[in-house]
């Protein structure tokens, strides 16, 4: 049973079904063709704003795309210090940025916050510093927490007051969306002022297509212009371009993106539940979405793995720390089985 990644789940049927659709006669190609042509306004009835929308083949391209659009090659990406831009992505967005620089910040529960930009912010306006330019969170972030609204207002109305936008990596936006927060895709965005969004879907149940959500094109007209350009150039043009809009638009059809989270935000609670009963420990983090950092004891987690659950090693949590990520396809009985072997696992040392 395989809990490493969301990664690791297959693509859900209904993308499958999508992209046999798709695959009738021709169709034009780079991004003219009829599905691609309809994804603005889909994303715009999902935002309730007119927003433009660059479908892309990866969240770092997403990424890297995004920060790159609206950073000059001397600016400041300000993230926390676990950010994927800044831990798991090859230094693509410097490379895109042309050379930016990103500051990496410490903050409880993986979220940054603005008076820690604002302490981070050194020598603006001095030829000899890099430039603040862009705030960048991750939504979910990557202890799986969630921001709220308010606060991803305060982080916009900080960046403000430096001319900086606010990107967020939203990798996991739908299982965010769900969480609880109680909240809608334009509150969680440009309503609490996020310029751009790198629109996850390929952990959610996509095969592999993510998206640029670009909140203000108006605004943003050279922006719009150079995203053609920079994605081109960036590789992330598809000449089949039909078969990512058609992942997305399946994916935000019949509500199958808050679906699939809320199945998987649910399994990741079933699963913090069953561990703190059985084992007595509370979770690294307060589990939001659908990823649980708990140390579960060095021989417990030794335990689980000759018992043949996957999960990744978390150091730094604690004794036999890990993370177990939950996705639309885990089972309650997969939850179950590792919760009852993970018990018995315990029950035995004491
Ligand atoms: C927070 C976050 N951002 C972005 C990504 C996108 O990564 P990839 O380039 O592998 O699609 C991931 C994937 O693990 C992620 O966890």
């Amino acid at each position: 049973v395989d809990f490493r990644s969301d990664n690791v789940s297959r693509a859900h049927p209904a993308i499958l079904e999508a992209l046999l659709a798709a695959n009738q006669g021709p169709a034009a190609a780079y991004g003219d063709d009829p599905a691609t042509r309809r994804l603005a306004g889909r994303f715009s009835e999902v935002f309730e704003r007119q927003v433009a929308v660059w479908p892309v083949a990866t969240g770092t391209a997403a990424n890297a795309l995004s920060l790159a659009a609206f950073t000059p090659p001397w600016g400041t990406i300000f993230c926390h210090a676990g950010a994927h831009i800044a831990v798991a992505e090859c230094g693509a967005p410097e490379l895109f940025t042309g050379g930016a620089r990103l500051m990496p910040l410490a903050g409880e529960s993986g979220k940054i916050t603005s008076p820690a930009i604002e302490a981070a912010i050194f020598r603006e306006g001095d030829v000899h510093a890099t430039q603040p330019a862009a705030v960048s969170i991750s939504q979910t972030t990557e202890l799986g927490t969630v921001y709220r609204p308010a606060e991803i207002a305060a982080l916009a109305d900080g960046a403000r007051r430096h001319h900086m936008v606010l990107h967020v990596d939203g990798a996991r936006f739908a299982n965010a969306l769900v969480s609880g927060a109680g909240t809608t895709p334009a509150a969680l965005t440009w309503r609490a002022g996020v310029d751009v969004l790198s629109f996850g879907a390929t952990k959610n149940g996509c095969l592999g297509a993510e998206a640029i959500v670009l909140f203000h094109p108006d605004r943003d007209a050279r922006i719009v212009e150079e995203l053609g350009y920079r994605r081109k150039r960036g590789g992330h043009l598809l000449s089949k371009g039909r078969f990512l809009s058609a992942q997305l638009e399946a994916y935000l059809g019949d509500d199958l993106w808050l679906a699939n989270a809320r199945h998987a935000n649910t399994m990741a609670r079933r699963l913090a539940a069953g561990l703190a009963r059985v084992l007595h420990t509370a979770p690294h983090a307060p589990v939001e979405s659908n990823q649980i950092f708990i140390a579960l004891g060095a021989a417990v987690a030794a335990g689980l793995r000759a018992a043949g659950f996957l999960f990744h090693d978390w150091p730094g949590i604690g004794d036999g720390g890990c993370r177990l990520v939950t996705c639309w396809e885990t089972t309650a009985e997969e939850v179950d089985a590792l919760v009852a072997a993970a018990g018995k696992l315990r029950s035995a040392q004491v």
